[in-house]
């Protein structure tokens, strides 16, 4: 389709984000290709889907995204230690925060938690968040095959790009502002992600339309991805033409077979439109696109405590979410999702996804050239 994609070993230059690794195989088998989330997994965990990936991809390349945030409250208070630092921060958490989650928990009627079953004690882990977890992940990303590395939050330390190029991984980042992007493109990373408002997950607050060229202006030649909103062939062809060499995509496949989505929560996605949306704090401690929920309106209220910094109310939000989850209080539990959710109204195929995405982008970049033409002379 293009040399960016010719580069990558991929037939289609459309990357997506998952944290299921039967997406990101699906979607590597079908021509694009797939990028894991690996945020809260562990290093052993890590190893493991990797290897699931080798075995399922068809020998399609795949990628891995670590988050590397650059300012979270473990970075600041140097907590260096993997095995204590989920702990640690635990008890960093002001009791006011927790008295308001509880009450919020018996507002939705959550009963008490039930004793904790996850491996560290909390029901969930902080790995990717932290310096010390991320470090671990990162290690092991770089043992395995994977074709490209993404950094979700930040620029990638020289080092690890370093690292990963010795290994022959290329290197990407997300970014939501064009000095961001001029920023990260020094450290050498090998392409950039530009993250629009529109997209779930942490995003900035320039929409696409500007973001895009404005990054791609920034960078030189390091080549863009348009990541944002993007669902459709129509959104592909109107990214490509704003500058990007390939799309970068997360909430479409949530409403894929393959997902491994929740059918309740497949189910309300089918129905929200963009503006059950919400650029919220309640999730993570930074602005993260999501679903609006009464617990992301619960922390955005202005009366109440506030979230906390990262990845303290991540914490919080894994914790009691979990617990409204398990009791069955579905309306309490959110996910990232971006505004095209309003697109995402039947569940398909990943590969009827793909399929689509790319017919459409044919026909619309034919439409384009025959409707548009200039006066002679
Ligand atoms: C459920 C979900 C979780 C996400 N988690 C991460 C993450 O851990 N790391 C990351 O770099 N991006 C994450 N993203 C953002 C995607 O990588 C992608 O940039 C974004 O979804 C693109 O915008 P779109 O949602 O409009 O397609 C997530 C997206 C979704 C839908």
């Amino acid at each position: 389709m293009n040399k960016f994609a010719s580069d990558f070993g991929i037939e289609y230059p459309i990357f997506a984000f998952s944290h299921c690794r039967d997406v990101v195989a699906a979607v590597s088998r079908a021509g694009g290709v797939g990028v894991l989330g690996i945020l809260a997994m562990q290093p052993e965990q890590i190893a493991i889907e990797m290897k699931w990936l080798d075995d399922n991809c068809a020998g399609k390349p795949y990628g891995v995204d670590v988050v590397i945030p650059v300012r979270t409250v473990d970075r600041e208070s140097g907590l260096t230690d993997a095995a204590a630092v989920t702990d640690d921060l635990a008890a960093m958490i002001p009791a006011g925060h927790r008295a308001y989650a509880e009450a919020l928990m018996e507002k939705f009627g959550v009963p008490p938690a039930p004793p904790a079953t996850h491996q560290d004690g909390h029901g969930f882990t902080t790995a990717g968040f932290t310096a010390a977890g991320g470090a671990q992940q990162i290690d092991a990303v770089l043992e395995g095959n994977a074709s490209f590395l993404v950094s979700a939050l930040g620029p990638p330390p020289a080092d690890i790009v370093e690292a990963a190029h010795r290994k022959g991984i290329k290197v990407g980042t997300l970014v939501g502002k064009p000095h961001q992007a001029a920023r990260s493109a020094a450290t050498g990373v090998d392409f950039i992600i530009a993250q629009s408002y529109e997209a779930a997950a942490h995003t900035g607050e320039i929409g696409s339309m500007v973001l895009i060229p404005d990054v791609v202006d920034a960078v030189g030649d390091v080549p863009v991805l348009a990541a944002g909103g993007i669902g459709t062939g129509r959104q592909m062809a109107a990214a490509m033409c704003l500058g990007a060499k390939g799309v970068w995509t997360g909430s479409i496949w949530l409403t894929t077979h393959e997902s491994g989505t929740d059918p309740w929560m497949m189910a309300r996605m089918c129905e929200m439109t963009s503006t059950d949306t919400v650029r919220s704090k309640a999730q993570t401690g930074k602005p993260n696109r999501q679903m609006r929920t009464p617990w992301t309106e619960a922390w955005d209220d202005p009366q109440g405590p506030g979230c906390l910094p990262m990845p303290l109310q991540y914490m919080l939000f894994a914790e009691y979410t979990d617990r409204a989850r398990r009791a069955g209080v579905n309306e309490l539990v959110g996910s990232p999702v971006g505004q095209i959710v309003s697109r995402m109204n039947r569940v398909r195929s990943v590969s009827e996804v793909v399929y689509e995405i790319v017919e459409e982008y044919a026909d619309t970049m034919q439409r384009v050239s025959s409707e548009f033409s200039l006066p002679e002379g």
